[in-house]
């Protein structure tokens, strides 16, 4: 079984991924991990973030575990990651290594803004994961604040509704919701009821299937 989890930034699909995958046994990509990493490999790399040649050889040679996670997860190298995954030669160049994870025995549960479009079309199960700008910015305002970093609502909204419209209004894979995605609006949900709503649509999917 293959999900397929897209949406915007902080909308939750990170965590509805995770949990789907261990509730179902199934490993978990986050496909976000790859941009985040083409853009630290280039910024360490001291190369322009719009260099789109630079940044298609730092897609190819990606050694995801040269990275340190709480660098990638970072604000800035989320809007670095924006920039780069807006290039077609940079997606072109991490989408074999994303279609082979999906092709696991087994399945797989992959997280992102074009899995339920381009990366696995023919996906099991798609949810498009969406919730209000402004809650998304209170979440992640209360995540940095809980790792003891500095927690400027009003930078983090704004961060996050410019992050919505490069994602959205780029040519290549725009974040948009596959027409057979079911839609799950996280905004008045809880972690838990978000994820129970998300586990009810797999199963009505399995029962469809
Ligand atoms: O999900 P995230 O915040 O870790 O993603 C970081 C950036 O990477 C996001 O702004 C857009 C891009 N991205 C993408 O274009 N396609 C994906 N499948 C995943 C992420």
């Amino acid at each position: 079984m293959i999900i397929a989890i897209d949406g915007p930034a902080a909308s939750g699909k990170g965590t509805i991924a995770r949990r789907l995958a261990a509730l179902y046994g199934l490993p978990h990509l986050d496909t976000g991990l790859l941009y985040r990493a083409t853009a630290a490999a280039l910024i360490g790399a001291d190369r322009d973030l719009y260099d789109e040649s630079a940044a298609v050889a730092a897609a190819r040679g990606l050694g995801l575990t040269d990275f340190d996670e709480v660098v990638l997860r970072s604000r800035e190298m989320g809007e670095a990651a924006s920039i780069v995954a807006a290039m077609p030669g940079v997606r072109h160049a991490l989408l074999e290594a994303q279609r082979a994870f999906a092709a696991r025995p087994g399945g797989a549960v992959l997280d992102g803004r074009d899995i339920g479009t381009v990366v696995c079309p023919r996906a099991d199960v798609k949810i498009f994961v969406t919730a209000s700008a402004a809650a998304r910015a209170q979440r992640r305002a209360l995540e940095l604040a809980q790792r003891g970093e500095r927690a400027d609502y009003a930078a983090i909204l704004a961060d996050i509704q410019k992050r919505d419209a490069r994602d959205s209004e780029r040519t290549a894979a725009p974040l948009r919701p596959a027409e057979d995605a079911v839609r799950l609006d996280t905004t008045p949900l809880g972690v838990e009821a978000a994820v129970a709503e998300a586990a009810r649509i797999v199963e009505s999917a399995r029962v469809r299937a």
